[in-house]
């Protein structure tokens, strides 16, 4: 069964409580399942955005998964 579009929040108050890899992990199980997904990061460190990156420069980037940076990501270092 279809059930449309899926938005799950991944956030903790407390830092490094693994949520940005439980977010890569989700996307990438979804995008190994043909869905489509778009990741809105708005974490300041950044490290959805590098994995992406990462992936991208090791040729094994999915074109299922696409980033937006949002909130204070888009001010951050890189
Ligand atoms: N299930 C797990 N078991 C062991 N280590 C984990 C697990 N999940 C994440 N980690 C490790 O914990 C560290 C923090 O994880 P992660 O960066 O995903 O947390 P975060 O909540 O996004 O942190 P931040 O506050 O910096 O954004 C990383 O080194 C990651 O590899
Ligand atoms: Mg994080």
């Amino acid at each position: 069964m279809d059930y449309g579009i899926r938005v799950v929040l991944v956030m903790n108050r407390k830092g490094g409580s693994g949520a940005s890899t439980l977010c890569r992990a989700l996307a990438s199980a979804a995008a190994a399942r043909g869905k489509t997904v778009t990741i809105f990061d708005t974490d300041a460190s950044t490290s959805c955005l590098r994995w992406m990156r990462a992936g991208k420069a090791a040729g094994n980037r999915s074109s299922l998964v696409e980033m937006i940076h949002t909130l204070d990501a888009h001010r951050a270092e890189l």
